[in-house]
Order: C-alpha cells, then structure tokens, then sequence
C-alpha cells in the first residue's frame, strides 16, 4: 500500500510553525507523502490571488489537505477589487464541496482551569458543531452600489438537508440529542431551515431534537455548555457559535476543525487565526492543529487508532502540566500561571516535544 498523500497548506502567520509541529506528530504515528502549497496571504504574494488552479487541483488530487491559517494585517483592505487571503480559504471550500465542518468541543480534564467559565459550570461539556460551510450568507450575492452594500443569505432544501444528516447521524453516534440552531424568528432562510430539519426528523425517531434561536444558544453556551450534545446550523452562525465554544476550552488554541464533504478529500485545520502577532516568538500553541491531524487520520484517512494515540499523546502532555502562554488564565483572582502548582509555561518546540514523547516506544 503506499503512502497516504497529504497536502499541506501552511498559509500565512503562525501557519507554517504550527503545521510543522503537526507534520512531526504525523511522521510519529504513520508514513505520509507531503506536498506543501502556498494559500491565502502567501499565495497572493506568490502568484497575486489567494488561492491557485494549482493548488487546488493538487488538493483534489490528494488523500487530505492540512491547513494551518490564512490572513494578517499585511492583506487586510477594504478596497473590494484587492485579493484578500480570506478567498483562498472559501474558495478551497468550495472548489472541494466540503459542505460539512465539525468543530468538537471537549476541554481536556486538565485544562478545565483555563476555561473562562467556573470549572462546575465547563465540567461535563463535550460538544460537537456542526457548521454549513459551503452556502448562506458567505457565498450570497454581494456587492456595493454607492453608499449600499449587500450581502444574500440562500439557502436550498437539498443544501439543508445534506448539512442537518450530518447533524442527526453525528447525534446518533453519540448522546443522541440534536440542537439545531437559527433565527426563525426573523429569517426566512432560518424558517426553511427548521421547517427542512423538521421534516428530516422523522428518519432520526431516536434522535431528540430541540430547536434554538442563534441568541438564545449564545447564551446557553455560557450558562450551561453541558447541556449541548450536537449543535447543527449555518454558515454564519456556525462561525460565530464555534468561536464561543472554542473558548469554552481554555483557548481557541485548542479547538481543531474538519471539513468533509461528499466522497473526495476533506480539509483539517485549526479553528483559530493566523496570529500574526506570535509570528516567530515561537509560542504559537501548536495543539489545535495537531488535534487536526488527529481529525485527518480518522475522519480523512480511515486510521482511527492512530488518531487516539495523537490525542492520548495530547493530552498526557498537558496532564504534564506543559501550558503554552495562551492557555493562562487570564481572569483577576487566579494567580498567574507560573505559580500555579505543576505547571510550566511552554513555548511551540517544547508543547511538540512534550506530545512526541508520548508516542515514542
Ligand atoms: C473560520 C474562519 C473563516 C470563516 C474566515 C478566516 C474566512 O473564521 O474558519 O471559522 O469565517 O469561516
Ligand atoms: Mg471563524
């Protein structure tokens, strides 16, 4: 059998140190062949568009793409006619068909301090998100006439109903309760939207599904994030609720991401940003991406053991006591993380070291 083909797509910021960590994660617990490509910021630099025929063409052609983050204040505008790294990121999205993107939500039990929210409030939560990636308001008609700008939501049964069997087939390999999440009080889109996962419901009778305004779920996310087994909904308020819910954990520094559609390969990467401002301190938190990879080899690559052991290596390290600065907490009462009993501040070598000493041997 030979070697599974992996594209790498480190981007901009903070992009290529973490990939890189996840590559030697990945050379621990597997053989791969690479190929790397430049995407967002990096592309348009190379070749004056964010995202390449090429690349995209390799990706296609690839067993799973790892990605690491696009974007920086280098390419930021306003100016509609500039590229904008941004592109390259939805259109890899798009041009792939990966209508499907699970965020999942666990702190690890050594985290559980780092979390902004009292430790009896996060115990217990273990999430997953099930964003729309490929329609709404993200990829609607949009444009700017004068003083005007507009920016469509669309949405179409067939799209609804692909993105909520996702959602109800993720529950029943869970705790079986699906949220679905949207704005029917206002939205029409949001009104076919429940209607659609309604009427999907009947396939799923052992699945308990309960509908929520998108507010009123920002708000249970804080009050009582374990209360959520599955969340499925949209484009737009999947971006915004996997934000929240990342933090849940401590750090949007751990929160990994897989975007999968039907057949062909699925793009894995970090939830969080470029952080152009840790470029190069080398304390950029290397985990969320190396839990990607975890993704990638269940979910991409159908090696679901090696998976765990990448997650069991994670979480020994933390249980190590090994914190990258992102993970402090950042609240006024607790003392700061250096006098923390068991904990040692890290930087993005020693966190990848710390997780390759658990897969050695
Ligand atoms: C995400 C990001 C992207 C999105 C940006 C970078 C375009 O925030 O993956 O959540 O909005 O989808
Ligand atoms: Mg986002």
């Amino acid at each position: 059998m030979s070697a599974p083909r992996i594209v790498i797509l480190p981007g901009d910021g903070i992009g290529p140190e973490i990939v890189a960590a996840a590559r030697r994660v990945l050379d621990a617990v597997g053989q791969f062949s690479y190929s790397e490509h430049p995407l967002g910021g990096a592309s348009i630099d190379a070749h004056g568009r964010a995202l390449t025929d090429e690349v995209l063409r390799a990706c296609r052609e690839a067993d799973a793409v790892l990605l690491g983050a696009v974007g920086g204040p280098r390419w930021d505008t306003t100016d509609p006619d500039a590229p904008r790294p941004e592109q390259g990121l939805l259109g890899l999205r798009k041009g792939l068909g990966l209508y499907a993107n699970l965020r999942p939500v666990r702190p690890s039990a050594s985290l559980l301090g780092a979390s902004p929210l009292r430790e009896e409030r996060i115990a217990g939560t273990d999430l997953l998100v099930v964003r729309e990636l490929t329609g709404g308001i993200y990829f609607g008609d949009s444009g700017r006439d004068g003083d005007r700008a507009h920016d469509d939501c669309v949405y179409t049964v067939a799209e609804i109903e692909r993105i909520a069997r996702v959602g109800f087939e993720a529950a029943r390999g869970r705790r079986r309760r699906l949220t679905s999440v949207d704005k029917a009080n206002v939205l029409e889109t949001s009104r076919l939207w429940r209607e659609t996962v309604i009427r999907l419901a009947a396939d799923y009778p052992d699945v308990e599904l309960e509908h929520m305004l998108a507010d009123n779920a920002a708000m249970q996310l804080v009050s009582e994030p374990a209360r959520f087994d599955v969340i499925v909904t949209d484009n737009m308020f999947g971006d915004i609720l996997s934000d929240e819910s990342a933090m849940l954990t401590g750090s949007l520094g751990m929160l990994p991401s897989a975007s999968l559609g039907d057949g062909g390969p699925g793009v894995f990467e970090p939830v969080h940003g470029s952080a152009p401002d840790l470029v190069g301190a080398g304390t950029a938190n290397p985990l969320a991406t190396i839990l990607s990879a975890a993704l990638m080899l269940r979910h991409g690559l159908d090696m679901p053991a090696a998976a765990a052991r990448v997650e069991d290596a994670v979480e020994a390290a933390l249980a190590r006591g090994v914190r990258t600065p992102d993970l402090a907490w950042v609240g006024s009462e607790t003392p700061p993380m250096s006098d923390l009993p068991g904990e040692v501040e890290v930087g993005t070598e020693e966190m990848t070291a710390a997780v390759l000493d658990n897969l050695e041997g």
